[in-house]
């Protein structure tokens, strides 16, 4: 497994894989890897011939309160988990990554407002910019992404379209704990009682897509059932709860089958978790 720390350093690994006859298939991440991370390396083994994986924790896309300079960097570990998964190239730049002075921005305008979009501004901005920079680095067949972060999925594939990038978009489906809770780097910050409470959040997701297939389709009823769920949870602070067009991510009234999502963000203590499932 080569390990590239610049531009330059993967541009060689990536051209040799290239004139050896193979694709490349990348994943990008900020590290501290889980399972949920490692299933989108197994998704970009089958995708491709070559995996790439990138762990460099993005200071644009953290807001300045949020958890930045306390993100977990265990690169070590991480490295040891890429080897045994078969990635072929790690890609870890440093923060010169960004140059001095750096200037030009990937603002997407529409899927990337409300939501997550709301609560975090600049945040998508900092996405898009840092992964147009990862593929004109890395320069991949194919890319892929988690459904767990559904908003950033469709950033992306928006940026990809509107761009021209020359680049396919794999989604991977949602890996959870046992108890439901959707895996996050951040899962680690939570005290073993906001762990035991975070279930919540997947519990009600399951709830709503249960209750749609029993027949109920209104989303005002689907909302305040949630809702009514998430507040018997004290420990949990709600950001925002809505059902959206999976497209347009722009709220919907009525669920249609296979098109509207639901999608939950909130805090447990100073952790701030996100889950969302197709209704
Ligand atoms: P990070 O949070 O490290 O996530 C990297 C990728 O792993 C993302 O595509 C995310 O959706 C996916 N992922 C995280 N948890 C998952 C889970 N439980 N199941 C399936 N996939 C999961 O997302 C980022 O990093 C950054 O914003 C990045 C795209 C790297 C840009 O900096």
């Amino acid at each position: 497994m080569v390990i590239a720390r610049t531009v330059a350093e993967l541009r060689l690994a990536v051209v040799a894989a290239r004139k050896a006859g193979k694709t490349i298939g990348f994943v990008p991440t900020m590290g501290c890897l889980h399972v949920g991370h490692l299933a989108l390396v197994d998704l970009a083994r089958r995708e491709a011939t070559c995996c790439v994986v990138s762990i460099f924790v993005n200071p644009s896309q953290f807001g300045p309160k949020e958890d930045f300079s306390k993100y977990p960097r265990p690169f070590e570990e991480d490295c040891r988990l890429c080897e045994a998964r078969g990635v072929d190239i790690i890609f870890a730049p440093g923060v010169d990554f960004y140059p001095a002075e750096h200037s030009t921005w990937v603002s997407e305008e529409a899927v990337s407002q409300g939501l997550c979009g709301e609560c975090r501004p600049g945040h998508f901005r900092g996405v898009a910019t840092v992964v147009l920079k990862l593929f004109n680095s890395c320069l991949p067949d194919v890319a892929i992404f988690g459904r767990k972060d559904f908003q950033q999925l469709a950033v992306i594939r928006r940026m990809v379209r509107d761009l021209d990038v020359p680049v396919r978009i794999v989604a991977a489906p949602t890996e959870r704990e046992a108890d439901g809770l959707a895996i996050s780097s951040r899962n680690r910050y939570l005290s073993p009682e906001h762990r035991a409470r975070a279930r919540v959040i997947s519990e009600v997701l399951r709830r709503a897509q249960a209750l749609v297939v029993a027949g109920e389709c209104h989303a005002a009823t689907l909302l305040s059932a949630a809702s009514r769920q998430l507040s018997d949870e004290p420990a949990f602070r709600l950001q925002y709860i809505a059902i959206i067009d999976a497209q347009t991510l722009r709220p919907v009234q009525k669920v249609t089958h296979g098109s509207s999502v639901m999608a939950v963000a909130g805090f447990l203590g100073e952790t701030r978790l996100i889950d969302n499932v197709d209704l």
